[in-house]
């Protein structure tokens, strides 16, 4: 038996008048890994998202999560089921405080709200997984603050809390480090990791930083014009030829060796030992 999948698309796609913005994209993400999204602008990455999360239905094709069919489901079923998605900080209450937000997202879960019918109970289970929440991204410190007094980057963090608050299986995360000024995209980068090693949760994300995308990611999948043109490890992607030219370009793909080689200088042993 193989590992186990958590996510599943098979065949999936979806036109936007006559442009077809997925066409075909079967993918299986195992449960616990770090599978990166890759593609030039354009590929159809966030229109996969926006399938997988119930905000667009696909003309055709089929998602699977934990192997039941969550194809068409309106996106707040699929939240409940235990996908969380982050919204590019749409969703915060700027007026209200850090561990005000993510206690709110903690109570909007619903996902397991029957198990706290009885409601001093079930405040202090928010509490509990808002503070936890906040740990895992470091901002336990920060729970006073106003959500419109952070920081670019702590908005960021704040916003993955609130996802974890929800405590959701699978995590989708559209560009986690976009408009982040360099010093906070390590910061980001630890988050992620950190979730990661705590081996609960799933993690499927796009990101364009490929010396991050090289470290971090299990698996990677390239989309290129709505279609998926390679899918591997790092080393893999790197190898690939196609990647190179449909993707990154001569100039682009000589950068990304570059920065393979940096990200497999510091991370040898753990390659080697995986
Ligand atoms: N709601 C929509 N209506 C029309 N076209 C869309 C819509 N969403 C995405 N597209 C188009 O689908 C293609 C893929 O977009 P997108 O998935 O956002 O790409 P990526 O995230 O890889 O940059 C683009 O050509 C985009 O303009
Ligand atoms: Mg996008």
């Amino acid at each position: 038996m193989g590992p186990e999948i958590l996510l599943e698309t098979q065949e999936v796609s979806i036109s936007f008048g006559g442009l077809a913005a997925n066409r075909g994209i079967s993918m299986q993400v195992p449960a616990r890994t770090l599978r990166t999204v890759i593609g030039p602008n354009g590929a159809g990455k966030t229109t996969l998202f926006n399938l997988i999360s119930g905000i667009y239905k696909p003309s055709s094709g089929r998602i699977l999560f934990k192997g039941q069919d969550i194809t068409g489901l309106p996106p707040h079923l699929i939240a409940r089921r235990g996908i969380g998605r982050s919204f590019q900080l749409t969703n915060l209450f700027p007026e209200l405080t850090v561990l005000e937000n993510v206690r709110l997202a903690a109570q909007a879960r619903g996902r397991h709200s029957w198990h706290f019918w009885r409601r001093a109970e079930g405040l202090a289970e928010y509490r509990e997984a808002a503070e936890a929440a906040l740990e895992t991204v470091g901002m336990q410190d920060r729970t006073r603050v106003l959500a419109r007094e952070l920081a670019h980057g702590e908005k960021r963090k704040l916003e993955i809390a609130m996802l974890l608050a929800m405590d959701p299986e699978l995590l989708l995360l559209d560009e986690p480090t976009a408009g982040m000024s360099r010093e906070e995209v390590p910061g980001i980068i630890a988050v992620i990791e950190r979730i990661r090693a705590q081996g609960k949760r799933t993690i499927l994300m796009v990101e364009h930083k490929m010396d991050i995308v090289l470290e971090i990611s299990d698996a990677i999948t390239v989309l290129a014009e709505g279609t998926v043109i390679a899918e591997g490890s790092p080393q893999e992607i790197v190898a690939d030829e196609r990647v190179q030219a449909a993707y990154l370009g001569a100039s682009h793909g000589y950068a990304l060796a570059g920065s393979w080689q940096a990200a497999g200088e510091e991370g040898t042993d753990g390659a080697a030992g995986a």
